[in-house]
């Protein structure tokens, strides 16, 4: 068999993000509205200040205007809670995001569901996890909806497909199931307790790896000719003092087996800001009764 094709998260990433400067355009133009995003950062965690400056840029590039509060962690609940009310009030702001993380001493879902649900273009409210679940129009956590996106490059139609999801995280495990069941996919959500994982992840023709665990899903776990979509992110020793980023599966085995697989890095991740980019422009839109545009 020959191995999987690699499908180019940068490339689709970076469509997307032109079809959504497209949609800024026309809304500037038609509506004088230049959307913004809010993105609120506590503390000094490294990975999440590269994230955050990654999101700032790619929202400029886009067209839209870009918002940043940088706490420090001693930053305490009550004096963020107030940077939230004031964000949801400001009639300059779109989409409001806070990056996690948060520090301990912060409760993570306290603040979550303190952003105004039409503003929370992570999807995190419990409002937006809701009206996910039972169908209605809500705002999508960006890292399942590339990954859904990412998977459609491959299979336009994923009707009737074997799903499996390898974790059950709020983030990604959770909510990626649900747009799975809105494309029809039988969907199983396996996880650290499921008995004989491999002969699980055996049965999909669509695997989506989310668990955090560095190269943890095998070549020989895959059915040949599977789609994987590989959400892990994952820093590694390289063995020479070096690291480097690694996802959840082992590309090496598994591109050997599937059909079309993400690589790590250069698959999921950068479709995450893409879609946050989306979001924003989709909250934009909804929040002065808009269409909201094709993207
Ligand atoms: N930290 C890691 N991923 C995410 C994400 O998708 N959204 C936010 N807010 N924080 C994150």
């Amino acid at each position: 068999m020959a191995e999987a094709r690699i499908i180019d998260g940068k490339t689709i990433a970076a469509e997307l993000r032109g079809r959504v400067a497209a949609a800024v355009t026309e809304l500037n133009k038609i509506h004088k509205l230049q959307p913004g995003l809010a993105v609120v950062l506590v503390g000094e965690d490294p990975a999440s200040h590269v994230y955050v400056a990654s999101k700032a840029k790619h929202t400029m590039e886009a067209g839209m205007r870009s918002i940043e509060h940088r706490l420090p962690a001693d930053t305490s609940e009550a004096q963020l809670l107030a940077l939230i009310a004031h964000l949801n009030d400001d009639p300059d702001i779109d989409g409001i995001l806070v990056q996690l993380p948060l520090p301990k001493h912060i409760d993570s879902n306290k603040v979550i569901e303190a952003i105004n649900p039409a503003k929370d273009v992570d999807g995190f409210h419990p409002i937006n996890v809701g009206r996910l679940a039972t169908g209605e129009r809500a705002l999508v956590p960006c890292t399942p909806l590339g990954s859904i996106i990412l998977a459609k490059t491959v299979r336009p139609d994923l009707n009737g497909l074997e799903a499996v999801v390898v974790g059950r995280s709020n983030i990604v495990g959770k909510p990626v199931t649900q747009l799975l069941l809105r494309e029809n996919c039988t969907v199983t959500i396996a996880h650290s307790r499921t008995r004989d994982l491999p002969g699980v992840v055996r049965r999909a023709d669509l695997v989506i790896a989310a668990v955090g665990q560095p190269q943890m899903v095998k070549g020989d776990w895959i059915k040949p000719g599977a789609i994987v979509i590989d959400v892990g992110i994952n820093r590694i020793p390289k063995g020479d003092g070096k690291t480097r980023l690694v996802g959840d599966v082992d590309f090496d085995s598994a591109k050997a087996v599937a059909g079309a697989i993400t690589p790590v890095p250069g698959g999921v991740g950068l479709m995450t800001v893409a879609c946050l980019l989306r979001n924003t422009v989709e909250a934009a839109c909804i929040l002065r009764g808009l269409t909201v545009p094709a993207m």
